[in-house]
């Protein structure tokens, strides 16, 4: 059934529910080996190497959609070159009330508030566990909502130890607009000094084990531009391992006058677009070859992909486009790319 049919039934629903019934169908599909129909006809893998991991392609599904590691398999058939599950957070926790989630189809984007809703890390750990994939899995962790944040650190130390073992990168969000001050940890100052405790301690992880884990952190596209620099030298001298630009926006310009524009909550989609790459532009400049950047926010098309990769990202993350263009959209990003590979 094609995606053009089902996404005005899915519309219909409420946003929330539109991701559970999808989500059903995927996985009943998947289970059936039917949902690898949606990807097309792939190139052979390739084998991109980014952070000392190897990516069969470039294209990513960015964090938030897989909030509990619970659809890896079907998410994989897809066609993903890598998944990033989360965020995850010490504690199961169930976000904000809702309606947390608004659909503007006039502008291809959405608006969410949810807020951290996941079952914890120690729920999300086996399934991590037991996932049989071939592609490398992004764990995104993140703080509890009751957690002072003077106190922050102390969480993402407990996420990072119980994911060490299962992640194949981790990934430490510090700019979600929707657990209170979050954003804060971005100062310099303050990034500096969580990336240095969490990149000691993931060393020490990784002695242990054996296993090296290379640590992301995702930015919010809402920085100061003459901020953006400093914030991403401090993650790097810090001993971070690769930028994520970007996460959500709370800059409404793009969707004025829209009836959810007053809606708090972070803006993805379309609107992004534009913001989300001088963001990643910047990022790219500032880390100077030193880490890699993964670009995402905004992508809507493979001209929006290939945009990324010129602008300077080793890898990419799509999510609200493949609310919008459906299961297929993952597969033609694939393809676009692997043309200019
Ligand atoms: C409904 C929703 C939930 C999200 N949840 C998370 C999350 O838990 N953690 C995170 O780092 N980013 C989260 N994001 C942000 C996305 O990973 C991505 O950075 C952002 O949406 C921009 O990409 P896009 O324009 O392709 O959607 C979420 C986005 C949406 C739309």
């Amino acid at each position: 059934m094609s995606y053009s049919f089902l996404r005005p039934l899915l519309f219909t629903l409420d946003p929330e529910q539109a991701h559970c019934a999808a989500f059903a169908a995927l996985d009943a599909g998947a289970s059936l080996g039917l949902a690898r129909h949606f990807a097309g006809a792939l190139p052979p893998p390739r084998a991109i190497e980014v952070m000392g991991l190897y990516f069969r392609n470039r294209v990513g599904l960015a964090a938030g959609l897989d909030k509990n590691a619970a659809h890896l398999s079907s998410l994989a058939q897809l066609g993903f070159g890598f998944i990033e599950v989360g965020t995850l957070t010490p504690k199961a926790q169930p976000g904000n009330p809702r309606p947390r989630m608004f659909r503007l189809p006039e502008h291809e984007a959405l608006i969410n508030r949810l807020g951290f809703n996941n079952d914890g890390v120690d729920a999300a750990a086996p399934r991590l566990q037991r996932r049989n994939i071939g592609i490398p899995v992004g764990v995104n962790i993140g703080k509890n909502a009751l957690t002072p944040i003077e106190r922050a650190a102390e969480d993402y130390l407990i996420a990072l130890r119980a994911v060490h073992a299962t992640a194949d990168y981790i990934t430490v969000n510090i700019s979600s607009p929707n657990t209170k001050n979050l954003r804060d940890l971005q100062a310099p100052d303050s990034v500096a000094a969580l990336v240095r405790t969490l990149a000691q301690e993931n060393r020490v992880l990784s002695q242990s084990s054996g296993a090296r884990r290379p640590l992301a952190v995702k930015i919010a596209p809402d920085l100061d531009d003459g901020m953006i620099g400093d914030i991403v030298a401090a993650i790097i001298d810090a001993g971070g391992d690769a930028i994520i630009a970007n996460n959500t926006t709370i800059d409404r310009t793009a969707v004025a006058g829209h009836r959810f524009a007053a809606e708090s909550g972070g803006l993805s989609g379309a609107p992004l677009t534009r913001r989300a790459d001088a963001v990643l532009a910047q990022a790219v400049k500032a880390a100077a070859g030193r880490v890699p950047v993964i670009g995402v926010g905004g992508i809507m098309s493979a001209d929006d992909a290939l945009r990324k990769l010129d602008l300077g990202a080793a890898l990419i993350q799509i999510y609200t486009g493949l609310i919008y263009r459906g299961p297929g959209f993952v597969g033609d990003l694939v393809r676009a790319l692997d043309a200019r590979a």
